[in-house]
């Protein structure tokens, strides 16, 4: 089939990666020239595991096309994903800018019947709204379709999940969106769910914020176990052994963070508030999970005591491992707090090296977990990078000032890291530390 994305992102960009490869023409739209021109150039704009491979596959077998025009794209696609941030506004409401801009871009070109479909993340009552400015803005009477069909990609895993998701959600209104969207989907072999389009946006936002009220949960969970002597990690185990619960999305750690959680949260408090519902439980979720990195670098301080003038190494600084993506991370808040109490930080992830000059100009960033260390007063683990597993901990009590280390998503082993002579202070680990 023919199909366009617009949107070369996060979800825009894996999306049209993934489609091209299941045999469709897909040609891939943004207005960001330099992005493009990267891309034709097979210059990827983010690290993303394997995308780099299947976007120069998509190139040469001519599946896979970038371009700026969204002209381009109306004119050659029947199926058009609108795959455009939807970033958060100041007031904690999603943007939609981007959204219209393109639905009326779309309205403008449109040469013939069209299927527009809400990739991106958007609140309850959008679909509706792209409808009606796709025909405020047609330039002759064609039909069209609008449907919804939510990404529910992970960052890190992101091609995995486009091609092996747990369900395909499709909002749709007519029987020909069905047909088209069914006929896409179907060789996944997966669930599709087929709803209305609101339920369609509904499922996304409702769950991601379940996913993140999931965490939040077991973070509170953490605070009771640092006050109790309990082992947070032995209490998740022991939850999520009921299918009810499920073991993951229950890691105790420096809290939620990404471009997906915080806005997607916040504009599911927004959209509930102006359709007359205060969204309390989900205000919490949120309280928690700030509470959780401000109570981190509380921690790190208590254990320094005098934080003015010392050296902290931290360890990982992307929202979550096997991702450059800094948006929103943990690690940004941590760093600025323990900055403005005097601290001088040290810094190394194995990825996001680049986002972090970008953002942490104050940060001395290293080449590896043991410069890291050097001559720091203690090593905070923010990223639960595979690559901290198994560091030579010898090594790092020779370059640490003290052995002390702050572990913010519970990585080690206190009892083995107490037995080769180190202070241990995780999340909830039982060692009676509070935030
Ligand atoms: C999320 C959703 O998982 C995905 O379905 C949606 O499409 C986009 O948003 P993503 O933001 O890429 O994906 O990352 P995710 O793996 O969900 O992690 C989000 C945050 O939660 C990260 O900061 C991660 O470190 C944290 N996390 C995750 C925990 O703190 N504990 C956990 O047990 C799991």
């Amino acid at each position: 089939m023919d199909i366009s994305v617009v949107g070369a992102g996060h979800v825009g960009l894996v999306t049209g990666a993934c489609f091209a490869d299941l045999g469709h023409q897909v040609v891939v739209v943004d207005n960001d020239a330099k992005r493009i021109a990267n891309l034709q150039r097979g210059v990827m704009p983010y690290y993303e595991p394997g995308l780099e491979e299947l976007v120069a596959r998509g190139v040469r077998e001519s599946r896979l096309s970038f371009t700026t025009s969204i002209r381009e794209a109306v004119v050659k696609s029947t199926i058009l994903f609108i795959a455009v941030g939807t970033p958060q506004k100041a007031t904690g409401e999603a943007d939609l800018t981007y959204v219209e801009n393109v639905a009326r871009s779309i309205a403008q070109h449109l040469p013939g019947y069209r299927l527009v479909v809400e990739k991106s993340t958007v609140p309850v009552q959008t679909g509706q709204w792209v409808h009606h400015t796709i025909k405020t803005y047609l330039k002759r009477k064609h039909p069209f379709d609008v449907a919804s069909n939510p990404e529910f990609l992970r960052e890190g895993t992101a091609i995995q999940d486009f091609m092996k998701p747990d369900r395909v959600v499709l909002g749709v209104e007519t029987k020909r969106a069905a047909d088209l969207l069914t006929k896409l989907y179907k060789p996944l072999g997966v669930p599709l769910v087929l709803t209305d389009i609101r339920s369609a946006e509904l499922i996304k936002h409702a769950s991601n914020s379940f996913l993140a009220m999931k965490i939040s949960f077991i973070n509170a969970v953490a605070q009771v176990c640092e006050r109790s002597g309990a082992d947070v990690q032995q209490v998740a185990d022991g939850m999520g052994l009921d299918p009810r619960i499920g073991r993951s999305f229950l890691s105790a750690g420096v809290g939620w963070g990404g471009f997906c959680f915080p806005k997607d949260v916040e504009a599911f408090i927004k959209i509930s508030e102006q359709l007359g519902y205060d969204f309390e439980l989900l205000k919490a979720v949120r309280n928690i999970n700030e509470q959780q990195k401000r109570g981190f670098a509380a921690k790190i301080q208590r254990a320094l005591w005098v934080v003015k003038g010392k050296t902290i190494g931290v360890l990982g600084l992307a929202f979550k491992p096997n991702t450059d993506d800094m948006r929103y991370a943990p690690a940004i808040d941590i760093i600025e707090y323990l900055q403005g109490e005097g601290a001088r930080i040290k810094a190394f992830d194995p990825q996001a090296m680049g986002e972090a000059k970008r953002l942490l100009p104050r940060v001395t960033l290293c080449q590896d977990p043991y410069e890291a260390a050097r001559g720091a007063d203690c090593l905070a683990v923010l990223t639960d990078w595979n690559e901290f597993k198994e560091l030579d901990f010898r090594r790092l009590k020779k370059l640490l000032r003290q052995p002390l280390i702050v572990d913010g998503r519970n990585v080690y082993d206190p009892k083995r890291l107490e037995a080769l002579g180190f202070r241990y202070i995780g999340v909830g680990r039982g060692r009676g530390e509070t935030h």
